[in-house]
């Protein structure tokens, strides 16, 4: 064996993994750390690591009686989100990146960021995360590797993933795994004074589809840096979902279960901030029902041999929006994050060493901002960044599903595809069969909100709630979809059922007009009534959508006037769809599936548009 270095902690590595032990070498080589630590996933590490990001003044730990092993952080002000500007997909041939990726030679981008990382580790520790996606007890455990010169990321990949020694074990000397190389790229000169959010003005999150390679520059950030989420579970695996028959998607998965023990599963995947950690833990408002959360961010769905979708949460925490999120709309949250162990990022801190941020109730006199300044009610400015977010443990959550952990996965009966629209997309509809479904997902949109870097507020297509996250062309992703829904014994009574929503319709002041949050267990119900074979519904030029008298609406304090205008399907309002949608299709050229040209050429047809 060589050791080509001498970098402390190298060579106590405890693996025999032979592929493992060479790529932390070469990482090492080029990125020349003072030492390297074997993240052990223990108690103990996670104390040292957090207790040494307090000491250097990058966490701080909140009041142990209110937020027990909690801590407050601040990120650099510029590194507060997502960089799709900055993503690439690095696929051998630019064509399979497809128009709403950015791309690079895989060549080229290795050469660019080598450079980048020579020395980028420098006076600093670089950690070894062994991680699972998914249950480690599946039958093939999905491992990855991150190598990252970020203590806060050693924490939170902690809490977001199952990570550590037992991994290591379970990856034995050959088992394949996705390398995942992670920099702040701000390396320290001996003696120099560390910042308390180091990072890089240049960024780079790169995706290697062919070789199943992430490497990540220059961003502290959630999705840029914490690569078992975004990074493997969405970019790279949606290209061994294609390869392989399987999908792996931006949805939540939820068990509902009915007054009468009818159990459910149901997926629904929106665009980033737009609800599917609320949906995941909805607290309805009708009485008898109840919901379970298994996952809020992302599913893998493979087919069983029953035929049926069966989808598994890869993650084991939730990185959740902090902004909006209290006892009134989010109690499941907020019970979750008081059981403690959890990292608070770009919210305000209060005198008493609590957190707090906009929509959790009267702001207190004074607290200390995202920024650090002092704040005090009534000013300009928010006092969390609106991307500010909780990384908390998912099996803290008080209605976790006792599914969470099972490697098979829950049998998915719906999935639900939505958007945020102030116009036009119902409160909800039905598909008529799962090709216009998968239409209905192809040209979902939704404004854009502050998740990624860049304007929000604006509307664009956002398909499936992939765009950013899609590792290949997305005119194939379409076609993945449609043979999805051939099913594997061509079966497709057999396939969830698919339903469009849309919770921020607004009204002409400029208010909700649906109150959302629990009461969108109303909503889930008319779809399990849907399932079921009872619900009624008026067929509509885009789907099956129900009557006001077609919801449950017991007990609800709302206008009948709003709850008309959230349903209406405004045949003005969709003829507007129709050049975008149109415009949205062609950038895909030949690569979409004529099916859904013929999807938009009947709706076309069913509002009358020639
Ligand atoms: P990512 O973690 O970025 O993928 O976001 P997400 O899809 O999990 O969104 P989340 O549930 O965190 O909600 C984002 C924002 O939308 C929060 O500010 C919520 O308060 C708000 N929101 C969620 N559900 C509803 C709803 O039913 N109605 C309204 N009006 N707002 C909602
Ligand atoms: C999203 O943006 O969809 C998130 C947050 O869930 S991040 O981890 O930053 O991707
Ligand atoms: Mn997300």
């Amino acid at each position: 064996m060589s050791a080509p270095t001498t970098v402390r902690g190298l060579e106590d590595a405890p693996t025999s993994h032979a592929a493992l032990l060479s790529w932390v070498r070469e990482v090492a080589a080029l990125t020349t750390p003072e030492r390297v630590v074997w993240c052990d996933g223990s108690e103990q590490e996670w104390t040292r690591v957090t207790d040494e990001l307090v000491d250097a003044g990058v966490l701080v730990r909140l009041n142990p009686e209110l937020r027990p092993n909690s801590f407050w952080c601040r990120t650099d002000p510029t590194d507060v989100a997502r960089v799709e500007e900055r993503t690439f997909i690095c696929s051998v041939d630019e064509a399979d990146a497809g128009p709403t990726n950015n791309w690079m030679a895989p060549a080229e981008m290795k050469a660019r960021m080598t450079a980048l990382y020579r020395g980028s580790m420098r006076g600093r520790t670089m950690y070894v995360i062994p991680f699972c996606m998914g249950p480690l007890t599946a039958e093939s455990p999905m491992f990855g590797v991150e190598i990252t010169d970020s203590p806060y990321v050693v924490a939170s990949m902690r809490v977001m993933t199952r990570m550590g020694t037992a991994v290591l074990e379970k990856m034995g000397g050959d088992a394949a795994f996705v390398p995942a190389l992670h920099s702040i790229g701000a390396p320290l000169e001996p003696g120099e004074a560390d910042v308390a959010w180091p990072c890089n003005t240049e960024k780079y999150i790169s995706h290697f589809p062919e070789s199943r390679e992430i490497w990540s520059y220059g961003s502290a950030y959630g999705g840029n840096a914490l690569l078992g989420k975004k990074c493997f579970s969405l970019r790279i695996a949606s290209t061994m979902g294609r390869d392989e028959g399987w999908l792996a998607e931006h949805m939540l998965i939820l068990k509902l279960t009915s007054p009468e023990g009818a159990t459910k599963y149901i997926a629904a995947a929106f665009p980033s901030a737009c609800g599917k950690t609320n949906l995941a833990m909805l607290e309805p408002t009708i009485p008898g029902w109840t919901v379970e959360t298994l996952g809020d961010d992302i599913a893998w769905m493979r087919f069983g041999d029953d035929g049926r979708l069966y989808a598994v949460n890869p993650e084991y925490g939730l990185f959740g929006v902090a902004p909006g999120t209290d006892w009134k709309t989010n109690p499941n949250a907020m019970r979750t994050l008081a059981a403690g162990n959890s990292i608070y990022t770009n919210v305000a801190l209060t005198d008493d060493g609590d957190i707090w941020w906009e929509g959790m109730g009267e702001p207190p006199a004074h607290l200390v901002d995202w920024k650090g300044r002092d704040w005090t009610p009534g000013g300009e400015e928010l006092s969390s960044h609106p991307n500010s977010r909780f990384c908390t443990p998912i099996t803290q959550c008080p209605i976790l599903a006792p599914e969470y952990d099972d490697p098979r996965g829950v049998p998915i009966d719906a999935i639900l595809f939505g958007g945020r629209r102030k116009t036009t997309i119902p409160l909800v509809s039905e598909a008529r069969d799962w090709v216009h479904g998968v239409f209905q997902g192809a040209t979902l949109s939704s404004e854009t909100t502050a998740a990624a870097v860049g304007q929000v507020g604006v509307v664009r297509r956002d398909p499936m709630a992939m765009l950013p996250f899609i590792g290949y062309h997305a005119g194939d992703y379409f076609r993945h979809w449609i043979e999805m829904g051939k099913g594997r014994a061509g079966d497709e009574s057999l396939l969830p059922r698919v339903f469009y929503v849309n919770w921020f319709r607004r009204g002409d002041e400029g208010q909700f007009l649906w109150p959302g949050f629990g009461e969108n267990s109303r909503v889930l119900k008319w779809v399990v009534e849907r399932l079921e074979g009872r619900g009624g519904a008026v067929e509509t030029p885009v789907g099956y959508v129900p009557s006001a008298a077609d919801l449950d609406l017991s007990g609800l304090d709302v206008a009948p006037a709003d709850i008309e205008a959230a349903l209406r399907i405004d045949a003005e309002e969709w003829k507007a769809e129709i050049p975008q949608i149109t415009e949205w299709f062609e950038k895909f050229g030949d690569k979409l599936p004529a099916v859904l040209w013929a999807e938009l050429d009947a709706l076309k047809a069913r509002l009358g548009v020639h």
